[in-house]
């Protein structure tokens, strides 16, 4: 197929893209940057302003959108480019006679789950009312894909740390999974036209307390650790101080906290059964990671 993809540089895209061409896809690859590699056409252009690569979506077979803020202190910035932007997107594919579209969403959808979740809603309503072949995908927390998410950053902490901090809250749990099984599903989703018109879940098959993660993670990487538990106000006090300082890519930003206290559906059967989802268990997924 050819297939038009935002977000290729990020964490989960790079990877995506070796795996689509390795299963012998044509890609165009929507860069906001000049980029060095030159085993894939590159078209620059940003989301905000689609006038600058509608041109170049004529001719492919699909688009697959994965571009998004996923880490702002601003909120403005998450509704402008995730849920403005993918309307100016759809707007262009339509125009530019694409009819297929793979949307990547987030199990953090909804106004519950602050300024990101709720973009990612407002995406999720336009793509379900473009008149496009749409299906939605809603990964749970990826780990081995990027180290600016919490799960990997304690995942790190527990291979490497004496302190592991952890989020002391019942409602901050994780489903965590791992980035390839991710990868398989989204090329799934991609070459089965059949998934036109559905959302799917892509959560890790154990749903964890932080607390619970870190038991896990210690029974795969032994030795000394100090689990410290961090109140929520305490994150927030942080996360206002790092605000504060203006630091460019601060460890965490506020808007992470409603991410992950609020509730997330981890139904992951409808996956299982039409995309062949088989996401591994955290240990098995850690140890594959460590190889
Ligand atoms: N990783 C996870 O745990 C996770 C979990 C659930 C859902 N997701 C979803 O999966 C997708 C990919 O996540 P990720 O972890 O790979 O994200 P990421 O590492 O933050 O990468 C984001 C990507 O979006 C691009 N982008 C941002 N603003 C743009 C704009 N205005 N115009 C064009 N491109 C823009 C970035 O390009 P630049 O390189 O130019 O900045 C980058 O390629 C996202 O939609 C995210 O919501 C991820």
């Amino acid at each position: 197929m050819r297939l038009f993809v935002t977000g290729a540089s990020g964490g989960l895209g790079r990877a995506l893209a070796e795996k689509l061409a390795a299963r012998g896809h044509a890609l165009t690859l929507l860069s906001r940057r000049e980029t060095a590699s030159s085993s894939f056409f590159h078209v620059r252009g940003d989301l905000l302003n689609p006038a600058g690569y509608e041109a170049a979506l004529a001719g492919h077979d699909a688009v697959l959108h994965l571009a998004a803020v996923t880490h702002s202190a601003d909120p403005d910035l998450y509704y402008a480019v995730n849920a403005r932007g993918t309307e100016g997107l759809l707007a262009a594919a339509r125009r530019a006679g694409v009819t297929r579209f793979i949307h990547v969403s987030t199990c953090a959808v909804g106004a519950d789950c602050g300024a990101y979740g709720d973009s990612k809603a407002l995406a999720e309503d336009a793509v379900r009312a473009s008149g496009l072949a749409w299906t939605i995908l809603r990964p749970a927390e990826v780990y081995g894909a990027s180290d600016r998410e919490a799960v990997g950053q304690t995942i790190a902490a527990v291979r490497q740390g004496l302190v592991v901090p952890y989020v002391a809250h019942p409602e901050a749990k994780l489903a965590p999974v791992h980035r390839d099984d991710v990868l398989e599903a989204v090329c799934a989703a991609v070459e089965r036209p059949s998934t036109a018109g559905k959302i799917y879940v892509l959560a890790g098959p154990e749903v964890f307390t932080q607390v619970g993660m870190v038991a896990a993670l210690r029974e795969v990487f032994p030795g000394f650790r100090l689990p410290v538990p961090v109140p929520v106000v305490a994150l927030k006090v942080a996360a206002g101080l790092f605000g504060l300082l203006g630091l460019r890519r601060p460890p965490f930003v506020p808007d992470q906290i409603p991410r992950l206290l609020c509730p997330k559906d981890r139904a992951i059967g409808p996956a299982r059964r039409e995309l062949g989802f088989a996401p591994r268990f955290l240990r098995q997924g850690v140890r594959d990671q460590g190889e």
